[in-house]
């Protein structure tokens, strides 16, 4: 079992739970649920399956595969397999990096936000703060903001030190199934609450969104699918070597077959359901404040105007810290216990998927000291590794959204909107924008054309029997290339670099 005593995961259904683990984070939660509402519903859905099913699914097999035969994290695996593709595994090290400056400051907001829920808790009857304005407060506390950035790395500090199955695998054994739990909790408040039903419309019924109001035109096919890819993508941890990285600690009698399957098809459910746990209590508290008359100042014109449906904040950073803490302060006594259960399950999915990412970046110092014949020392490296991420996580921290007003790079220059805002989106247009999908579809031509698909399904059959060559190599040499091409464009165009889609 053991590979060079890099350590392995103890069961296979540790290795389970910590994959979907990985794949189960803010995307699902802030991500998806808006995302399928506004793209019309089941239209989106079936786009997003499809393109689970003939690429997610892909890469994933391909990924978990190579890492397992190859038994070396996601730089390792390129330069044993690879000649002309070499240099794409320093792709998928640097985009975990980068993400990790951000994840780990929207990570120290669910522990702020999960506090400030205890201290409601604690001392009711206290003024209690509405979203926006505790959003506003913690955004510019700018020493806050780095202390629980500060917090939420140690926290993954200390589970990466722990090792593969001391440490990882330990955490998300436990973490996965209490997230699950807290989930259905919130599910059944939010779809209890008076006009939860039009939520629910708003993410299944095709053409509502636009009916009702939510959003002013419905997006193209094509921008559709481009969204579906990217969420897709993100969501299922794919092209950041995390899957190679998890997959070289593999046992060989495992089912990489099965275990895919599995991970696609949970994080997919676990998606749906945070959509049900979000979506109908933000609109069901939107609807109540409308009807009670509330009036918002028109970012347009300036001029006060009675709030509408558009105007509830149904995804990213507003949705989790300022749509849904309204929604809590609207419970009464009770709701500053389903705020605490709701950030901390926000808290555990994004650990989970932070620690994966740390993984990719400590696996590969830790082979390159097996590679020179010393015995790397896992704790120093995953601190030395966490102390590099403080650093940029800082500066993300303490630009809070753009509301400090750091310089960002490109920023005057060029003048293009969407990326360069302020660091948060610029590190994401680097590392979601390009990097992941450059980095997947490169992948795929390297297994479609260079190394050949046999490497990958040769590895496949020592634990399968599925017969999946044929698909496979559709998969790999067409589909998943013309998706990657697809959701890369879609990127470019969402981060506002080039305009085709509308
Ligand atoms: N899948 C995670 C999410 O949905 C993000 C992530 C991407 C984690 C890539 C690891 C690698 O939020």
């Amino acid at each position: 079992m053991e590979q060079n005593h890099r350590g392995a995961w103890a069961s296979n259904i540790g290795f389970l739970m910590a994959a979907i683990g990985s794949a189960v984070g803010l995307g699902n939660i802030w991500g998806f649920p808006y995302k399928m509402g506004k793209s019309g519903g089941f239209t989106f859905l079936i786009a997003y399956l499809a393109l689970a099913i003939f690429v997610g699914f892909i890469v994933m097999v391909s990924e978990l595969a190579m890492g397992r035969k190859v038994g070396k994290g996601v730089i390792g695996c390129y330069h044993t397999l690879s000649k002309k593709f070499k240099w794409v595994g320093w792709l998928a090290v640097f985009a975990p990096f980068i993400i990790m400056s951000f994840y780990s400051v929207l990570g120290g907001y669910c522990i702020e936000y999960m506090a400030l829920n205890m201290g409601n808790l604690a001392f009711a009857g206290a003024e209690i703060k509405t979203g926006t304005d505790l959003f506003g407060a913690m955004l510019t506390n700018q020493f806050g903001c780095v202390v629980f950035t500060l917090l939420f790395i140690v926290i993954c500090y200390l589970i990466n030190r722990g090792g593969i199955s001391g440490g990882i695998e330990k955490f998300n054994k436990i973490g996965m199934p209490a997230l699950f739990v807290m989930l259905v909790i919130i599910i059944i408040r939010s779809l209890t609450l008076d006009g939860a039903v039009e939520g629910l419309k708003f993410m299944f019924v095709p053409g509502y969104a636009v009916k009702a109001g939510f959003i002013p035109e419905a997006p193209n096919f094509l921008t559709v699918l481009a969204t579906a890819g990217g969420q897709m993508f993100f969501s299922l941890s794919l092209a950041m070597g995390v899957m190679f990285t998890y997959g070289s600690y593999l046992d060989k009698k495992e089912n990489l077959v099965r275990n895919s399957t599995v991970i696609v098809v949970a994080d997919t459910i676990v998606a749906m359901m945070a959509g049900l746990a979000v979506i109908p209590a933000a609109v069901a508290n939107g609807l109540t404040s409308i009807n009670a008359g509330t009036t918002v100042i028109d970012a347009a014109t300036g001029v006060e105007r009675a709030m509408t449906l558009a105007d509830i904040k149904l995804n990213g950073p507003s949705l989790l810290f300022v749509t849904l803490q309204d929604v809590f302060n609207a419970m009464g006594s009770i709701g500053p216990l389903f705020g605490v259960i709701f950030y901390l399950l926000v808290l555990i999915a994004a650990i989970s998927s932070a620690i994966s990412l740390v993984e990719v970046i400590a696996t590969f110092f830790l082979d390159r000291a097996a590679e020179k014949g010393k015995k790397g020392s896992r704790k120093k490296i995953v601190l030395i590794v966490c102390l590099a991420i403080l650093v940029e996580a800082t500066l993300v921290a303490v630009d809070g959204l753009g509301s400090n007003g750091l310089w960002v790079p490109g920023q005057a220059t060029f003048g293009v909107h969407g990326w360069n805002d302020n660091w948060l989106d610029f590190m994401d247009m680097m590392s979601e924008g390009i990097a992941m999908p450059l980095g997947a579809l490169l992948m795929s031509l390297m297994v479609g054309y260079e190394i050949k698909p046999s490497i990958v399904l040769d590895e496949v059959h020592l634990s399968s029997k599925a017969r999946i060559d044929g698909f496979y190599k559709i998969c790999v040499k067409v589909i998943t290339p013309i998706g990657m091409i697809l959701v890369l464009l879609g990127q470019l165009n969402d981060f506002g670099f080039i305009s085709i889609f509308g």
